[in-house]
Parts: C-alpha cells; structure tokens; sequence
C-alpha cells in the first residue's frame, strides 16, 4: 500500500478514523460569494480546515483531478468550467471526513440534492453543481496532491472540537 495512503489510514483518534478529504468550490460559487457561507457549514459540522487556497485551475490541472472522467460525454465541458474563474480550494480534517463532506455536499446532481446540502441549496445545474468532493480517500490522497505540497498541509488542533466532538 501507498506511504501516504497509509499514513491516512493509521490516524486515529480513540475508535474514530480520522481522514482528510478534498473539496474545492466551483467557480460559480466564488463569484457568487458563498465561500464563506459554505465553510462555514464545514466548520460548525467540526471538521477541521487544514489547507485552502484560491487559486486559478490551469487546463492541465483540471485534467488530472478528473482523469477519471476522461472520455465521458461531460468531461470537456467540465474542464472547460472549472477553469473558466477562480476556484477555492480545501484539505479538511475529522472522523471520516470523506463521507461526512459529501453528506454535506449532496448529490451529485443539484435537482435532486437534499435541500439542507451545499447542492441542494445553491445549485440547479450538474456542471456548476457549487462544489466538489473527493468521494473516497485514495481519490482524497491523489486529488489533494494535484494543489497542495505536503508542507501546506497544516498539523493543528482545535481545543473544543477535541473536548466536544471527537469523543
Ligand atoms: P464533481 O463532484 O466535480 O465530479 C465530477 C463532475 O462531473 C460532477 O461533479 C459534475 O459537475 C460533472 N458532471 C457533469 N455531467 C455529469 C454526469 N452526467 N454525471 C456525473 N457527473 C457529471
């Protein structure tokens, strides 16, 4: 198995298995500034932000976050969306952080996105659908690594969701 992959999978805290995930706001959400708005969301949850930048994607870098979809009918138009304005990027942190932030993201298409998540209250449409998320932790490990160094990821705790939320 991958050093890294490992290492993720090692981080525990008691019973919980602490993750790191990736997300990155879509231009549309950027422009529309609901950044705040929706890390927001992600810090009152308790998961911890370790790593974020604003940055422009380059054609290369979209590319390879979703190298996965290559030669799906939407891969070009997704390409050419998430590199057409700023994006803002995410590392977060906490127990089983993959699946608790695609919980908050919702569905990948905004139409039937529960009202309650990211998509379901800021979205209408599958390509600027506000936000993405990594949807397991290998793709967390692989998809951060495209944005950040691991010396941008910061180690830090927050003294109340340690004492209130991982227990
Ligand atoms: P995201 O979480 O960024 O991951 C892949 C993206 O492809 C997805 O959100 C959507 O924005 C986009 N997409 C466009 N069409 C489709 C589709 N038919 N099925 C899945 N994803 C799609």
């Amino acid at each position: 198995m991958d050093r890294l992959l490992r290492q993720e999978r090692e981080r525990q805290v008691g019973l919980l298995q602490i993750e790191r995930t990736f997300s990155f706001l879509k231009p549309e959400s950027v422009m529309r500034g609901l950044i705040g708005e929706i890390v927001t969301r992600f810090e009152k949850k308790g998961l911890l932000l370790v790593a974020a930048k604003l940055i422009q994607m380059s054609e290369e870098q979209a590319q390879r976050l979703y190298a996965i979809h290559k030669g799906k009918p939407f891969f070009q138009e997704l390409v050419t969306h998430v590199t057409s304005g700023p994006v803002f990027l995410m590392v977060l942190e906490g127990p089983n952080a993959v699946t608790v932030v695609r919980n908050l993201v919702g569905a990948t298409n905004p139409v039937v996105a529960s009202p309650g998540t990211v998509r379901g209250d800021y979205a209408l449409n599958i390509t600027p659908n506000a936000i993405h998320a990594a949807d397991s932790i290998e793709n967390a490990t692989r998809e951060l690594s495209i944005f950040f160094t691991p010396d941008e990821i910061v180690k830090y705790s927050k003294p109340t969701e340690t004492k209130y939320l991982l227990k």
